[in-house]
């Protein structure tokens, strides 16, 4: 396998340690097709199922991907649309993250690497630290000082990361992981390193190997913008192996004070960054995704579109979640279910067709969130009167 320069179609060999080509642009792993199998049969689904389809032996794992593929029927009676969720919080850290770890940090130990490092709004540190700890290797993590959630920051401290707060945003702290890569020897994890995104695909194969079809949409939260790249990635592969027929169309959801994308795709002007991100939603608080022009061709390419949410309509959204469906996802992932509700009450979407819900993350990573909207009761007497005082 090689990687690709997705601008200039520049080719390097895969294991030559670097994350851009020449020009700048971003690097793919062109996928073997010929190898890959066509192991589609809707059973034992786990990532690994799909080794034939990565680029990298499985050597660190922790059992990740192989997450439940829910029919939302309380939703579905509700809004009139078919709707799934795929639930990603069911990854052995929480989130989807862990599927781009397997894959990026078993790439780390093929190259000889010995130290990992990542920005991350969260969950990328945790799912680093995981398997950073797995494979015994030392992980850097780097994170907006103040505003990552509670759960997440746990995480990356008990796995063992060196976690360094920094004054900024996720956007700076980006900024200086890519120069510490490129100067201090340590293998960079964001998602800007393809490898990262092979691992991410698999959700796409995941999707069509569970329902036994293509759905018509996928609906997920964007960030840094790996994730809608690489499921569109993984549906492509699909299609071009001749296994899959169809193409769904990606649904790209960003929050309202950290919607880049949405700007451009909405006025026409040029991708321009946004400076001060801001949002309920911390996984999604980016204002300068460096994949951004892999999410743009996915979206373009699949019909699809770039919507934006209101803070107050993604804690909607995850109340109904967990209310409806008895799933509790973090803020970020409740926007690709408050994305659909907008896109249906504006006409945007037809209600004859599918949608899969990407639920990127797990709801106990951030459950301030929740317990700052909500007040207990005062408690009661321990007695059977005061109790049916209650229920009365
Ligand atoms: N949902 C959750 C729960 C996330 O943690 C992220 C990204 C996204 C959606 C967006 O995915 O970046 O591929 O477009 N979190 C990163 C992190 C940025 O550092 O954990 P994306």
């Amino acid at each position: 396998m090689v990687l690709k320069c997705i601008e200039c179609g520049r080719k390097y060999d895969e294991n030559d340690l670097r994350y851009r080509c020449e020009c700048g642009g971003l690097l793919e792993v062109v996928t073997d097709l010929d190898r890959a199998e066509d192991v589609f049969d809707g059973k034992n689904v786990t990532l690994w199922k799909y080794k034939s389809w990565l680029s990298v032996k499985s050597r660190v794992s922790l059992n990740e991907g192989g997450t439940p593929l829910y029919k939302l029927k309380n939703l579905e009676k509700g809004f009139g649309v078919e709707i799934y969720a795929k639930n990603e919080g069911a990854n052995p850290t929480g989130s989807f993250k862990d599927r781009g770890m397997t894959v990026g940090v078993s790439k780390a130990l093929e190259l000889g690497m010995d130290k990992v490092i990542c920005a991350s709004t969260g969950n990328t540190s945790a799912s680093l630290a995981a398997y950073a700890a797995r494979a015994g290797i030392k992980a850097y993590v780097l994170v907006p000082s103040g505003k990552i959630a509670l759960g997440k920051l746990a995480q990356a401290i008990i796995y063992g990361a060196r976690v360094v707060p920094v004054r900024g945003n996720f956007d700076d702290a980006l900024r200086v992981v890519v120069e510490a890569s490129a100067k201090l020897g340590v293998y960079m994890l964001n998602s800007i390193n393809p490898f990262r995104l092979e691992g991410q695909k698999t959700i796409a194969l995941e999707i069509y190997d569970q329902l036994g079809f293509v759905p018509d949409n996928i609906v997920l939260p964007v960030g840094n913008a790996g994730n809608i790249s690489a499921i569109w990635k993984g549906f492509k592969e699909l299609y071009e192996k001749g296994i899959t027929e169809k193409l769904p169309r990606m649904v790209g959801i960003q929050a309202e004070g950290a919607s880049p994308l949405v700007r451009a795709w909405k006025t026409g002007e040029k991708f321009k960054p946004i400076e001060k991100p801001e949002t309920v939603a911390t996984a999604i608080r980016i204002g300068n995704p460096a994949n951004w022009p892999k999410a743009w061709r996915a979206v373009k390419e699949s019909g699809g579109l770039f919507e934006s949410v209101s803070d107050e309509e993604i804690l909607q959204a995850q109340q109904l979640l967990a209310s409806k469906e008895g799933l509790f996802v973090e803020p970020a992932s409740a926007a690709s279910l408050a994305g659909l509700i907008k896109l249906l009450e504006i006409g945007e979407v037809d209600r004859s067709e599918s949608y899969v819900l990407i639920t990127t993350g797990h709801g106990l990573k951030d459950p301030n969130v929740v317990l700052n909207r909500f007040t207990l009761p005062e408690p009661i007497e321990p007695t059977l009167d005061a109790f049916k005082e209650v229920i009365r």
